[in-house]
């Protein structure tokens, strides 16, 4: 038997104010209509001025710990390691992820910063099953979480439409590769020629280097939608078929459940099609999310397992694209894990 991280607790977390698609229709020239024809989309969820990407990855990490102890054991015990994937930290520098541990009351254990827009939790994932399998760590948080609320220009109806915030965690611990739960592979890839795509053009080192102000509308996200869409269905099929391909799960034994990054619920059904799989067997949230980015496949994940859409035993590939651009998949049989929907009261937030 050879040794392989294993997903034992689930836990995901949306903030609880509600941004319909006609709420949208009365700030910007859109409708629900277009919002839901072209996206799939009917609402998002969006944080309140003041919060910020911990405060959201801290109540998905809360819930996926106590998912791992309702098996039995204490919520952290043993966590030595939590990789956050986001493209929406709080600060530039430092890492979230240190404060996220802290705030879980697992301070001291190695904590870091993922990014990879939204292939951000596919390579998180990868990185701390590398770490467990290696045996630098035994026992991970991994947490998707952003808030591109924050970085959206209120005026550009195409990405308002689209994104919203939220957040998803697993927990990871060491066992064999032939256990429920067991991450059985993983496929990773990117191409840098379409940074562009995908992008915050100010805020960084290159803009801020020159010491002149950036131009009006640099501080915001933008997306070239129609290009990335081809790109996402293209790189997500090819990543997900290039894994399954290494694998081997083909024929009775093929894929069960696809939880895809949720952007577009055109781009979800098209790598259906590509992969030759039923409508039913991709995973679809976004209708009540939208697109949350790093926190986007936990979520979707967290809702299909909660409305008993993806059961213990079943073959679920997760897949994602994003900025970078970056594409990645991952395999696992789906294991027994139970569900807490809220364990504890809200911890304290961070002072600012
Ligand atoms: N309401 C009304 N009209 C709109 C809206 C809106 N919300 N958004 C765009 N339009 C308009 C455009 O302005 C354009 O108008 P024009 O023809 O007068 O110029 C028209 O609709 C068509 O625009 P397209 O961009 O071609 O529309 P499309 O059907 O491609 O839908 C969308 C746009 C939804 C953004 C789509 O391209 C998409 O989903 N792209 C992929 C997004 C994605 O996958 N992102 C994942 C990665 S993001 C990350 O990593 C953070």
């Amino acid at each position: 038997m050879s040794r392989a991280a294993v997903v034992c607790g689930l836990g995901a977390w949306v903030p609880p104010r509600v941004v319909p698609n006609d709420v949208l229709a009365e700030q910007l020239d859109t409708s629900d209509e277009w919002i839901r024809t072209r996206t799939g989309i009917e609402r998002r969820h969006v944080i309140e001025p003041g919060d910020a990407t911990s405060d959201l990855a801290v109540e998905a990490g809360r819930r996926a710990l106590a998912s791992a102890a309702a098996r039995g054991g204490a919520e952290a015990e043993g966590i030595d390691l939590v990789v956050l994937a986001t493209s929406t930290p709080d600060h530039p520098c430092p890492a979230t992820a240190p404060v996220v541990a802290e705030r879980l009351g697992l301070g001291g254990v190695a904590a870091f910063d993922v990014g990879a827009v939204c292939t951000g939790f596919v390579y998180a994932l990868a990185v701390a099953a590398s770490m467990l399998t290696a045996g630098t760590a035994q026992r991970a948080l991994v947490i998707g979480a952003d808030t591109f609320s924050t970085i959206l220009d209120p005026g550009d109806r195409t990405t308002r439409a689209i994104f919203g915030d939220g957040a998803g965690a697993v927990v990871l611990r060491t066992g064999d590769a032939d256990e429920p739960g067991a991450l059985l592979g993983f496929d990773l890839g990117s191409d840098g020629a379409g940074s562009d795509m995908i992008t915050v053009r100010a805020g960084g080192s290159r803009q801020r280097s020159t010491g002149e102000p950036a131009p009006e509308g640099d501080q915001y996200f933008s997306m070239a939608g129609r290009a990335v869409f081809t790109e996402a269905v293209l790189n997500m099929s090819k990543s997900a078929q290039n894994l399954i391909d290494r694998i081997g799960w083909t024929g009775d034994a093929s894929v069960d459940r696809v939880v895809a990054h949720q952007a577009n619920v055109r781009i979800l059904r098209a790598v259906g099609d590509q992969l030759g799989l039923a409508d039913e067997q991709i995973v679809v949230n976004l209708d009540k999310v939208g697109n949350t980015v790093a926190g986007s496949i936990p979520l979707a994940l967290a809702d299909a397992v909660a409305a008993g859409d993806v059961r213990p035993g079943h073959r679920v590939l997760l897949t994602g694209f994003g900025g970078g651009l970056t594409w990645g998949s991952a395999a696992l049989r789906w294991p027994d894990l139970a569900l807490v929907p809220d364990p504890t009261p809200t911890l304290r937030k961070e002072q600012s």
